[in-house]
């Protein structure tokens, strides 16, 4: 009875959430991706939306079904990622990037199948930088007045807490959520480790959806004492 009266902490705000990786083409067939399952950014729409909030999940391609009340935009790319998360990010209060965004997409394009030209010879790939979506999103005229609170996923191999502070500086975000290693995929177990201004706290390992409603109550507490 009490739970049930108790007003739900992101009753009234717009949670925007990127997920799961980005597909790449080269050509009709093929392309590049990364290694990403999704489950992480799932659990914590879901757990935005038990929260309170109106959510909004940009996903690549998953295996996944959407959280009961969350409004999903499916895309492929680095670049159709950033399009539905600049327009859903008009009214979010708060943007969360769990996306494994590809780096780089191959230089061209090709509309037909690039087929093997018979002289045993491969083709040579050339890539450029795909648009960042997270720095995007924290340079953006809202982050910068207060409106929308940014946090930002690391997943790094080697020096979790360095390069995370790291990272953490380069993209000017409050918070960045490093995931405490070995680095493996698709699991439904993970530790998170927390990263702001005050310095680095550990979320335990736990399964996914619990350590997403830990990381939703965080990052409400945090971006109520930012003004949003
Ligand atoms: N990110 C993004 N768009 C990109 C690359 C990354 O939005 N093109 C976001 C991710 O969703 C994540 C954060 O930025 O929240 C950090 O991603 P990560 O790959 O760890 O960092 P990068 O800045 O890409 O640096 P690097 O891969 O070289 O470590
Ligand atoms: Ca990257």
């Amino acid at each position: 009875i009490v739970a049930f009266f108790q007003p739900k902490v992101l009753a009234g705000r717009h949670v925007l959430v990127t997920a799961g990786p980005t597909f790449e083409a080269m050509d009709p067939i093929r392309g590049i991706t990364n290694h990403s399952s999704g489950k992480m950014g799932f659990a914590i729409a879901r757990a935005a939306r038990e929260a309170g909030a109106r959510v909004t999940l940009v996903a690549g391609p998953v295996h996944l079904g959407t959280p009961r009340g969350v409004d999903r935009v499916d895309v492929q790319s680095a670049r159709q990622m950033l399009a539905a998360t600049e327009a859903a990010a008009k009214d979010a209060d708060i943007f969360v990037a769990t996306a494994a965004v590809a780096d780089w997409r191959p230089a061209n394009h090709s509309d037909q199948k690039i087929k093997k030209d018979g002289s045993g010879q491969a083709p040579t790939l050339a890539f450029v930088e795909n648009p960042d979506i997270l720095l995007a999103m924290a340079q953006s005229e809202r982050a910068r007045s207060g409106a929308l609170f940014c946090v930002g996923f690391a997943a790094e191999s080697e020096n979790l807490v360095a390069h995370a502070k790291a990272k953490r500086e380069r993209k000017g975000i409050p918070l960045l959520v490093g995931n405490i290693g070995p680095l493996t995929f698709g699991q439904d177990d993970n530790a998170l480790l927390l990263v702001d201004a005050d310095g680095v706290r550990e979320l335990p390992r736990a399964a996914k959806q619990v350590l997403a409603r830990e990381l939703v109550a965080e990052i409400a507490v945090r971006a109520r004492a930012s003004g949003r």
